[in-house]
């Protein structure tokens, strides 16, 4: 009998909670609820959490694979070696947003498929990254650890604790998450809204924030295209990062442009780790020049010494670290949602119908279809 073709499913390990909690979905154990499905077209499923070095699972299933599924929280790496150990790879399918783990351009030139579910936790990373602005500025950790330890320091919080309201937000891309973000601040009567990003809003995106913002605090135009990066920067009191990780935002944060961030101010970033310089951000909170948080390391998991869990703003315990595991985009919410959709793009792959949602193209017959991910310049499709 012919051997099945496999699909190579990379999830995070769930445990007891995976047992729990049945709308895990994103848990390996629960296979985002599509086991039956897959095997059902005649596929062998191959569900596993052992993802890294030559001797783990994946690479041992990467010459027999079709199919790889995976999500950015607990990424399998799709680097060209492997796409190389891969002969019968046809498409890569991120079960949430943002496929930098998988080497793109080897993707095209083998003409892989890469595509991933558009919007599906937009709104869960837009909340996240509103909560840790909050809970740098109101300097929250502090009086929780406090609280939690037995103390009663008012002052050793309220030193370093601001309001959000009045201050000037910035986003270093205005996409679905950007957007949500600015959209949610309007009503926290923030003083301005700054964004960042080669593809303009459309008129009818910031003619809403705007209105929002009169009805809120009869200002009439909050929001603000900016074509300088530094000039963004050096505006804002916080700045939020929400674009991709591609060749031109690899390390786009690095010192110099740290150096131009407003001393005190706050850098929060549920993109990616890698569009910060890791060196760069724990030099900057450690000297006391900025505040930092957010829920994405270069290297997923981070390891135990990766310099972002240790560093501190001197001014207090841990004031200025927000950073949390890569959970943003994963709430039981967002599940249902990636793996829904997921299920949907296996559906037109199953079928070979292949019309998958255009959105949610990252890759296709051995081109980019996306301009969010640095073609701008290529002008490619
Ligand atoms: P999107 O495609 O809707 O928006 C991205 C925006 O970034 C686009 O408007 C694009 O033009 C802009 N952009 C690209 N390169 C840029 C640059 N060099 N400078 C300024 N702007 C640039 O994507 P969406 O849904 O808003 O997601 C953004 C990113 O957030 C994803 O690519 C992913 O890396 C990350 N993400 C993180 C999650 C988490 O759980 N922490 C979950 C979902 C997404």
């Amino acid at each position: 009998m012919a051997k099945k073709p496999v699909c190579l499913l990379v999830l995070y390990s769930g445990g007891q909670h995976a047992k729990d909690q049945p709308k895990l979905l994103g848990a390996v154990e629960n296979e985002l609820g599509l086991k039956k499905f897959i095997e059902d077209h005649g596929y062998e499923l191959i569900a596993t959490s052992d993802k890294d070095g030559p001797d783990s699972t994946f690479e041992k299933y990467l010459p027999e694979a079709e199919i790889i599924i995976t999500t950015p929280f607990f990424p399998a790496y799709v680097t060209a070696e492997r796409i190389a150990k891969a002969p019968n790879l046809k498409i890569c399918i991120t079960a949430g947003v943002g496929s930098d783990h998988v080497d793109l351009n080897a993707a095209n030139k083998r003409g892989i498929s890469v595509i991933e579910v558009t919007g599906s936790n937009v709104q869960s990373v837009a909340e996240h990254a509103v909560m840790t602005m909050l809970v740098l500025i109101r300097n929250y950790n502090i009086g929780h650890q406090q609280y939690l330890n037995g103390g009663w320091d008012v002052a050793a919080v309220a030193k370093d604790e601001y309001d959000l309201e009045g201050k000037v937000v910035a986003t270093v891309g205005a996409g679905r998450i950007g957007y949500r973000i600015l959209e949610r601040l309007v009503p926290f009567n923030v003083k301005k809204l700054l964004y960042y990003d080669y593809q303009p809003l459309p008129a009818a995106a910031v003619e809403k924030i705007n209105a929002a913002s009169k009805l809120y605090n009869d200002v009439d135009v909050i929001l603000e295209q900016v074509d300088s990066l530094e000039a963004l920067v050096a505006e804002a009191d916080i700045v939020t990062i929400n674009c991709p990780l591609h060749e031109q935002t690899k390390g786009l944060f690095d010192k110099a442009l740290i150096s131009k961030m407003k001393k005190g101010s706050y850098l929060v970033n549920t993109a990616r780790g890698a569009i910060c310089d890791t060196d760069a951000v724990a030099d900057a909170v450690n000297s006391g020049h900025i505040a930092y948080g957010g829920d994405v390391s270069s290297i997923q998991p981070a390891p135990k010494d990766f310099p972002w869990r240790k560093m501190h703003n001197p001014f207090g315990f841990d004031y200025g670290n927000a950073m949390t595991i890569h959970t943003s985009g994963t709430s039981l919410d967002a599940q249902a949602r990636y793996a829904g959709g997921v299920k949907q793009i296996l559906t037109e792959y199953f079928d070979k119908t292949y019309k998958y949602r255009p959105q949610d193209v990252i890759c296709i017959d051995g081109d980019y279809a996306t301009k969010a991910y640095g073609q701008r310049d290529a002008a490619k499709k």
